[in-house]
């Protein structure tokens, strides 16, 4: 369940269409997949690259990113550890929203708290929310620097950057783990689709 509200005068209201229905129509269900690992480890490249090979086979898809979300939605939220929370919150609550339409939704937040993400997981209808840690280790991160922003961070220009200044917790129990420094993309995205088609939230 979602927090209660602030107000205790809101009603919900149910529509006629359920997601039943519209999953029906689409012929798959909406579910999320979440992305989680440190800025680098390659969650946007990837979550974009599944997304084309389910949108190819004609599925509803949609990708939440970090980056572009905090641009709009959530342009007043920084970095502190509460706006993170906020931050993840309301990603959480927007992926259940396209999921509640039907859509596949791929989220690449870094999310870098266990309870934010676990706090996802439960708005979320068992099953719903497939958690894919990219553990990929700091140095390749860094390394690979695209954004410029690790250097950024050891020259002290951008506080709280996440496992430089700021923590990570590494997830306790990801459906899925991957460490993308020694696995192809190729190889990164079978491993999600194969996960998916086990699990029959795709066909074969
Ligand atoms: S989260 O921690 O709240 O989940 P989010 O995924 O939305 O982070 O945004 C991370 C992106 O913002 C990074 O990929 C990076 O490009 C940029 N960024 C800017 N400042 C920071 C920072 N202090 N820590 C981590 N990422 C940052």
């Amino acid at each position: 369940m979602t927090e209660a509200p602030k107000s205790k005068h809101i009603v919900w209201h149910h529509g006629a269409i359920t997601k039943e229905i519209r999953e029906e129509r689409n012929g798959h269900k909406g579910f999320t997949l979440w992305f989680t690992g440190l800025s680098g480890s390659g969650k946007s490249t990837l979550s974009h690259a599944v997304q084309q090979k389910l949108f190819d086979q004609g599925l509803q898809t949609y990708v939440l990113d970090g980056d572009n979300v905090r641009h709009g939605l959530n342009s007043n939220l920084g970095f502190s550890p509460e706006d993170r929370t906020e931050n993840i919150r309301r990603a959480g609550e927007v992926a259940k929203l396209f999921n509640d339409a039907g859509v596949i939704v791929l989220t690449a937040f870094i999310s870098p708290y266990q309870e934010d993400r676990d706090r996802v997981r439960n708005i979320m209808d068992p099953g719903e929310f497939i958690e894919i840690f990219l553990d990929t280790p700091l140095e390749v991160c860094e390394d690979r620097d695209p954004k410029g922003l690790y250097k950024k961070a050891r020259a002290g220009v951008i506080p709280e950057f996440t496992g430089i200044s700021a923590p990570y917790e590494a997830p306790a129990s990801a459906e899925i783990r991957l460490n993308t420094g020694d696995l192809s993309q190729d190889e990164c995205v079978q491993a999600i689709v194969d996960y998916l088609k086990e699990g029959q939230y795709i066909q074969r």
